[in-house]
């Protein structure tokens, strides 16, 4: 086994330990309304991205792909996925388009779900050729470009050059035949960041925040004497990054990840100006330790109740959901206070 695809275990199997934190999204609170005057049959939550169509408002975000393990992961996936229409990222295609044998552990979502929705990704290391080559791969219909500067830092074996991550971005934004979705992978996003996403043409992000899955923590585990254990509460979390993309809004779709473990963190979410909802490690955790079936059901769960709650809200649709007030806690809204006073309109 090469170095690459012990690490995908590695991250696999840390995943499936990980300790749960608090979540951030109970520092937004909806404001319920006693007459919600619409009723059940009225409310889609079908969802547009980029050229996209979603019908349901969810996806399975970026996880693996590249060892044997992490193959048969993506072919429970991508039945998963079918049975619930939902679509779903491949981890990261560097592996494959190193050592082409590995190239069925992703082609096998396309096999098993050949009209479904599916993400390649790759990394904004690579050059352009991969970014094609990884499309083509697996007939994508959107590319995920993952950000993780921190998880690279921790990595034992990470990079250190990220200088020209920028200028490859730009690269393949402007070369792509699909949409591409920059994310992040559980640091958040910042303005400053859309800011500089924007300036070369992107227009979908996911900013994959802090409270699900820490890769800095993952990569401690990794790292003999786990010494930059410190870094673990590094990043912005989902909700602060879902703020700070507040005015990007109109010109960029937003993705939120990171930490969503029920339908009401989506619906914060959706409420917070998100158009979709990725789910990684909580979809992992049911499929690894429970299976295929109970999978779909927790899905098909997932997805009723988030009608539920647009329901009790009031919100016949994505848009509606926008407008339902919130109150934050008083940290997001001292986050959002200091920033604003230091010239960041969120
Ligand atoms: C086991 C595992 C592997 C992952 N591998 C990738 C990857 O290869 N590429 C990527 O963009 N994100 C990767 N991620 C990050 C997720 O896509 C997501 O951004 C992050 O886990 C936060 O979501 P969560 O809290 O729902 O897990 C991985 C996550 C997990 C749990």
């Amino acid at each position: 086994m090469t170095q690459r695809e012990q690490r995908k275990d590695d991250h696999i199997r840390l995943a499936l330990n990980h300790p749960e934190s608090p979540s951030s999204f109970d520092q937004i609170h909806l404001v319920h309304r006693s007459i919600p005057s619409i009723k059940q049959t009225d409310i889609s939550l079908h969802t547009h991205i980029s050229s996209l169509s979603f019908e349901h408002p969810i996806y399975i975000n970026a996880m693996t792909g590249g060892s044997k393990w992490a193959g048969e992961i993506n072919h429970k996936l991508a039945i998963v996925s079918r049975e619930t229409n939902i679509p779903m990222a491949v981890g990261s295609m560097h592996a494959a388009l190193k050592n082409p044998a590995l190239i069925p552990t992703y082609q096998v979502i396309r096999e098993v779900n050949p009209n479904g929705i599916v993400f390649a990704n790759i990394g904004a290391d690579v050059p352009l050729d991969f970014a094609q080559r990884a499309i083509d791969m697996i007939q994508a219909d959107a590319l995920q470009i993952h950000l993780n500067a921190p998880q690279e830092v921790v990595m034992p074996e990470g990079g250190r050059d990220f200088a020209d991550w920028l200028s490859n971005i730009e690269a393949v934004v402007r070369t792509s035949e699909v949409p591409v979705i920059i994310k992040e992978v559980g640091f958040g996003m910042s303005s400053e960041t859309l800011a500089q996403l924007k300036a070369i043409g992107v227009k979908a992000a996911d900013i994959s925040g802090r409270g699900g899955t820490n890769f800095v923590y993952i990569e401690n585990e990794r790292r003999p004497g786990k010494d930059q254990s410190y870094l673990n509460d590094w990043g912005q979390t989902t909700p602060v990054s879902l703020m700070e993309s507040m005015p990007f809004q109109h010109e960029m779709d937003i993705l939120s990840s990171g930490g969503i473990r029920t339908p009401l963190d989506a619906i914060k979410s959706f409420v917070l100006g998100a158009k979709a909802a990725g789910l990684s490690r909580t979809v992992l955790n049911e499929l690894e330790l429970k299976g295929v079936e109970p999978t779909i059901k927790m899905i098909e769960r997932f997805k009723a109740h988030l009608t539920d709650i647009a329901l009790i809200l009031g919100a016949k649709d994505m848009t509606a959901l926008r407008e339902v007030p919130y109150v934050l806690s008083p940290e997001l809204e001292s986050w959002q206070r200091q920033r604003k006073q230091r010239g960041r309109n969120l």
